[in-house]
């Protein structure tokens, strides 16, 4: 099977590795670096719950392959806390009873980050639902989700 040198950085780390050249992101992060943080849900580019950050941006990692990472940072949600203790959007999610089953959550923290970033400390509900729209939850209607991404990119902006 051919193989290919990578190095990239995962969470602040470097990374060296041999991947085929079908290697999926979302499957080298879970398989070979056992970050299974990162969830599969579809393998077909439409839940989020495989979002990662690629240079800064969210990617849906089982839409691009590892090789195309030469060089990239990356980071998944096990990068994403400060010190052992819960990002303030994590701990949004934890107050605001932001998930049921958990499996979407992963991809929604991701995302909201994202949305933090981009829209300051203050999405509106419509934006924030509108960013979300490449990320499915089967369980909660979204409504604590919203919240939480809200109260999350609050408090991010202090
Ligand atoms: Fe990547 Fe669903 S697993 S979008
Ligand atoms: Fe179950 Fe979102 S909390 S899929």
């Amino acid at each position: 099977m051919p193989s290919n040198k990578i190095n990239m950085a995962v969470n602040g780390q470097a990374v060296s590795a041999e991947v085929d050249s079908r290697t999926l992101l979302a499957q080298f992060l879970r398989e070979d670096l056992k970050l299974t943080g990162t969830h599969v849900g579809c393998d077909t580019s439409q839940c989020g719950a495989c979002t990662v950050h690629i240079d800064g941006r969210p990617v849906k990692s089982c839409t691009i392959f590892a090789v195309q990472l030469e060089g990239a940072e990356v980071t998944t949600i096990e990068g994403v806390a400060e010190g052992g203790a819960l990002h303030p959007m994590q701990a949004a999610f934890k107050e605001e009873h932001g998930l049921q089953c958990g499996f979407c959550t992963p991809g929604m923290v991701m995302m909201g980050l994202d949305i933090a970033k981009r829209h300051g400390g203050a999405p509106t509900e419509g934006d924030i639902r509108n960013e979300l729209e490449g990320n499915l939850c089967r369980c909660t209607g979204y409504h604590n989700i919203v919240k939480a991404i809200a109260a999350g990119a609050k408090a991010m902006a202090g």
